[in-house]
Order: C-alpha cells, then structure tokens, then sequence
C-alpha cells in the first residue's frame, strides 16, 4: 500500500540493520537485505516507487523527486533571524507568543512547526499532524535522532509532538476552543517549482485542497487564530473565507489570517 520497501546503506552496520527492522515493523512495509544493489534494481526487482533506507541513525527516502530526509535547515535560519530581531512572517501572522499552542496541521518537514515551538517556548506546546505515515515517520524520526549544537533550536525539534493523522479526522475530535492557533500549510494548488525543498515531498505527500468545513472545524478548535500559507494571490484564499493576508510585499507565499 505505501509502495515501499526498507533497506540499509550498503554498508553493513548493525545500527543500521535495527533501525530498518524498526520502520519495517512501525509501517508494515518489507525489509529487504541490501547486497550492495542499487536502488534501481531493488525498485525493479520489488515492483516499488519507494526505497527507505536506514543508514547509521537516521531515515531518507528515496523517491522519483528526490531524497526525502529530516534536516532543520530552513528553520534553523529563521529562528536566527528571529533572534537577530527580523522577525518571521509565519509567526507575525500567527501574531504568535511564548506559551500558546499550536495544532500544525501540515507537518511535512517539520521547519514550521519548529520555528512555532521556538516561539512558544517550554512553556507552549506545538502539535504536527501528517498523514503520510512515511512523512511523518521520516520527520518525527529525524527529530528524535537530530542533535543539534544549539540548544534552543534543540529543545524547540523535541517539543514538536508528531501525530500521523489526517487533519480532516483529528480536528473534529478536539473540544471546542482548545488550542491558541491552528495552522495549514497544504501543498499548493499551483506549485512553486523552484521550491527545491518541497519536491521531495510531491510523490508521497497528501494532496487533497483544504476544505471549508476543516476551516469550520479549524475556527471551532482554535481560540485566538486560523492561519493558512498559499502561493501569493491564491484565490484559496477568498474560496476558504481568509479575509486578512499577511506576508512579504515581495514574497512568493503569503499567510491568510482569520482572528477569533
Ligand atoms: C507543504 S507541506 C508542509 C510543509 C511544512 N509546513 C514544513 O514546514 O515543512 C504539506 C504537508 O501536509 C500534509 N497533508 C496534506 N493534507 C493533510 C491532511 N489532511 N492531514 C494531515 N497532513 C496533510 C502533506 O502530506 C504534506 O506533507
């Protein structure tokens, strides 16, 4: 069903062995003993689009769009900026503060969710929801295995909690005002190709347009905000009741707002 198989680097390490029989286990998929063969011949010999392969401590999974991995990059240069006073147009529209909470409803990669948890601090709590089970298991996996030298951008990637749950599924099953912002960053309607980061994600992302009634269900659980990223001039915006928009003047994506 995932289209997916588990393997190790070719090298032999036992490190490597455990943690390919933990994802075999955790996802149900076939764990395939690696022979030095390429990725291309595992694909073709087991009939799959997939590879994931367990290489001495963390995951990466290898798609037809590129390598999927965690790595906090883009969210260790916004918390940066943050601390250097620029600020970050996510969180300004989320008009975001230490110890809210967050649902993040689009986890991906996690560098929203982890530039959120900065902001919220240990005394907030950020959620991310994805419902790629192999997103989700490549991103909370790499969180729990990255050590990173900073130790607030540390301790913010541990305070994500990850949750591989549809959105549409787990909104409805939260009480009424019970997280501070509740935040969707679905894939866009019309790509930004350049979006080299992102492209990974494609072949395994969910890509289902956010509906009205998870925004209905988004308003009933959030308390202060509902904010959601599109492409500059999307018309989900208006389509979707996002009255407020937020963002660079000049920026490609931009955060459409609905306060409580
Ligand atoms: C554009 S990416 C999010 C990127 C993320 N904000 C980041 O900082 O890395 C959108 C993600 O949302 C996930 N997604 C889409 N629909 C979903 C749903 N109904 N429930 C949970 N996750 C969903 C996709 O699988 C994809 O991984």
């Amino acid at each position: 069903m995932l289209n997916t198989i588990v393997t190790t680097d070719r090298k032999y390490h036992r490190d490597s062995i455990e943690l390919a029989e933990k994802a075999a286990e955790k996802l149900g998929i076939q764990l395939i003993k690696r022979n030095r063969a390429s990725l291309e011949t595992l694909r073709e010999n087991y009939g799959v689009e997939n590879v994931l392969i367990a290489k001495r401590g963390s995951y990466t999974l290898d798609t037809p769009e590129g390598e999927l991995f965690f790595h906090p990059n883009m969210a260790q240069l916004r918390i940066k900026n943050i601390r250097m006073g620029d600020g970050d147009h996510m969180t300004k529209a989320m008009d975001l503060r230490e110890g809210m909470s967050v649902l993040d409803c689009t986890l991906g990669f996690g560098a929203d969710s982890i530039v959120a948890s900065f902001v919220t601090g240990e005394t907030g709590s950020v959620i991310g929801l994805e419902a790629s089970p192999l997103i989700a298991f490549v991103t909370s996996e790499g969180m729990k295995q990255f050590l990173a030298t900073n130790y607030e951008l540390h301790s913010a990637i541990k305070r994500v909690q990850v949750i591989n749950a549809d959105y549409n599924d787990y909104l409805k099953q939260l009480p009424d005002k019970s997280v501070d912002v509740v935040y969707f960053d679905p894939m866009f309607r019309y790509p930004l190709r350049d979006s080299h980061n992102i492209n990974p994600l494609r072949s395994v992302a969910d890509h289902r347009p956010l509906s009205m009634s998870a925004v209905e269900e988004a308003k009933r659980v959030a308390r202060y905000r509902v904010v959601m990223k599109e492409t500059s001039h999307s018309k989900e915006f208006s389509r979707l009741g996002f009255g407020e928009i937020a963002g660079g003047k000049h920026s490609k994506v931009h955060y459409g707002v609905i306060r409580l």
